[in-house]
């Protein structure tokens, strides 16, 4: 979608409404994650310091997996949501490190609050905040993560470089995301449903590595990928036939990958 000025209050707004539900969904729609019948989420059950309250179906990957954190760790997670992946890397850095979760839907932090304050963990924060403008002080973060959130992001240059402002000189990221294997046609690209569903804000994926190369990060590797596929009911109630059509027809195909990248020392 083109970049509209309402589009974070879009975003804002659905979540908001999700996290004042108990869980993400009861059908699956276009959705990032959606539990249940999940399309983009990845099983979390079984994962140490996985808490059911904080897993609202809402991620595409695990980005904890794989991201090298340490005990004593200071991890960023970026648009935290309830919690799911802050309380998997609260596990991993244990009582040393610490874990703060940003994200800007207030109903979202108050969730996560609400799951910190029953686990009692002192070293486990969150900030109300826009990945844009990152609450975080420059140079602090060992290790910055995130879970299907940058596609929400217009900006996603910029918050590349924030998350590079915010990690320490040899400090790295784990993103989970979405991407598209090619430019989506217009008119999917212009739904406000399929925008906040993780769907049409997502770039190509050469454009999403062109924007973390640019944004100075080294030794970028793709960790893991899977295809996403939409429930077709889904994708008929947002838009025509005739639009559906010239979606399967471009070969365009949704991905879910976890990258991951260095800042030089
Ligand atoms: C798809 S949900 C993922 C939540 C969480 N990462 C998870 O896996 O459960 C996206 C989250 O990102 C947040 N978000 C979207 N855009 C944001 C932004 N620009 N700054 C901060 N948070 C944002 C939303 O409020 C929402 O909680």
């Amino acid at each position: 979608m083109e970049y509209r000025p309402d589009l974070k209050d879009i975003v804002r707004e659905k979540y908001g409404e999700i996290a004042q539900r108990s869980t993400s969904s009861s059908c699956c729609g276009p959705g990032c994650g959606c539990s249940g019948d999940t399309v983009m989420a990845d099983a979390y059950t079984g994962l140490d310091g996985y808490v059911a309250e904080a897993d609202l179906g809402l991620g595409c990957g695990i980005p904890t997996d794989g991201a090298g954190i340490m005990p004593g760790d200071v991890v960023l997670d970026l648009g935290s949501g309830a919690g799911n992946d802050v309380f998997v890397a609260r596990r991993l850095v244990g009582d040393t490190g610490k874990v703060i979760g940003v994200d800007f839907t207030p109903a979202m932090i108050e969730k996560a609050e609400v799951n910190r304050r029953k686990l009692g963990y002192e070293n486990v924060e969150f900030r109300l905040g826009d990945i844009e403008e990152l609450p975080v002080e420059s140079g602090s973060v060992n290790v910055v993560i995130s879970n299907c959130v940058l596609n929400l992001v217009p900006d996603k240059l910029k918050a590349f470089q924030q998350i590079f402002r915010v990690l320490k000189p040899g400090g790295h990221f784990s993103i989970s995301d979405i991407v598209v294997s090619a430019p989506l046609p217009p008119a999917l690209r212009s739904v406000a449903e399929l925008y906040a569903g993780c769907v049409s804000g997502a770039v190509t994926r050469n454009e999403y590595i062109r924007l973390i190369e640019s944004t100075g990060f080294r030794n970028i590797k793709i960790l893991k990928e899977k295809q996403i596929t939409i429930p077709e009911e889904d994708l008929r109630t947002l838009i025509s036939s005739a639009e559906l059509e010239a979606y399967y027809s471009s070969g365009a195909r949704i991905e879910s990958i976890t990258v991951a990248g260095e800042k030089p020392e």
